[in-house]
């Protein structure tokens, strides 16, 4: 299919950018100060829940308002399939873990793609990620830079290994972290230091930001990486799999081009995409 128009791209942008904002205030401004100190963290859990469904729910009447013939993937709702070809792929609330308790690295992630909405699969045309506790808006539009709030980002060359600062995430699922706990024990001493901030459109953007050199994450969903992994790579990042695969479910690894190299092999040597097992420990 044809390269999509320089004006479809900035359009989407600039759809991408509104809806986010409109979901962030709506998830920062209704976040009660007591969430995460609630007696029963059941029902902080559902607080946060409820706010999730309200905040894709607002996206999805604003894309529907705004791009009537798009589809629409979120991670509440599902996939529910356009006619124009582009599908909407949504993270109402990335970092819920952070939202419920009051830590700021939460996110709204907002990505128009096209082709099947699934990493490898889509060409992702133009991907939003905005932070309302922090207020940052990072935005990159195919073929147009990405930028935090108007500023445009560049991956810089990443240092050696040894002075990288690595940025990971975890399953929610035991045997998956444990799984995951014995690939970082071997990466720990390898790298300057570690961050887990919770968030993982938020870590993919702060490797594009210079915050982070480096990223990898095994299990991410599509409306994790849609918004965000467009923001690395059209600041001149690398976002990939292991063993010659895109970037997906399995393993996302992105920073600079050499540095990922480097990694993506260490995570093969490890094996950080086998299939999780029960331990035998
Ligand atoms: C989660 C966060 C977390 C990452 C998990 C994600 P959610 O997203 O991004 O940092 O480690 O893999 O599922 O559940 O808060 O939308």
């Amino acid at each position: 299919s044809a390269e999509p128009s320089a004006q479809l791209v900035a359009e989407l942008v600039a759809v991408a950018r509104q809806v986010a904002v409109a979901a962030g205030r709506l998830v920062h401004d209704g976040r009660p100060e007591t969430v995460g100190v609630a007696a029963t963290k059941s029902s902080a859990v559902d607080v946060v829940t409820a706010m999730d469904l309200a905040s894709e729910e607002l996206v999805r009447a604003e894309l529907a308002r705004l791009r009537p013939a798009d589809g629409i993937l979120g991670e509440e709702g599902g996939h529910v399939p356009g006619t124009s070809g582009v599908t909407w792929v949504v993270d109402p609330i990335d970092g819920t873990v952070n939202y419920l308790y009051g830590l700021p690295a939460y996110a709204v992630s907002v990505a128009a793609v096209v082709g099947e909405p699934a990493p490898g699969a889509w060409t992702v045309l133009a991907g939003c990620v905005h932070a309302p506790a922090t207020g940052e808006t990072w935005t990159a539009g195919r073929g147009q830079g990405a930028h935090l709030d108007g500023r445009p980002l560049t991956v810089a060359p990443a240092p050696p290994l040894d002075r990288c600062l690595l940025g990971t995430g975890f399953g929610y699922v035991a045997e998956r972290r444990r799984a995951q706990a014995r690939v970082l024990a071997d990466l720990l001493p390898r790298v300057r230091d570690v961050r887990r901030a919770g968030a993982a459109a938020i870590d993919l953007c702060q490797v594009a930001t210079g915050r982070l050199d480096l990223y990898y994450e095994r299990g991410l969903q599509p409306w994790d990486l849609a918004a965000a992994g467009l923001v690395v790579a059209e600041a001149g990042g690398v976002v990939t799999g292991l063993r010659g695969r895109a970037a997906g479910p399995d393993m996302v690894v992105a920073g600079a081009a050499e540095r990922v190299a480097e990694l993506v092999a260490l995570l093969e040597e490890l094996h950080a995409d086998a299939p999780d097992s029960p331990s035998r420990e």
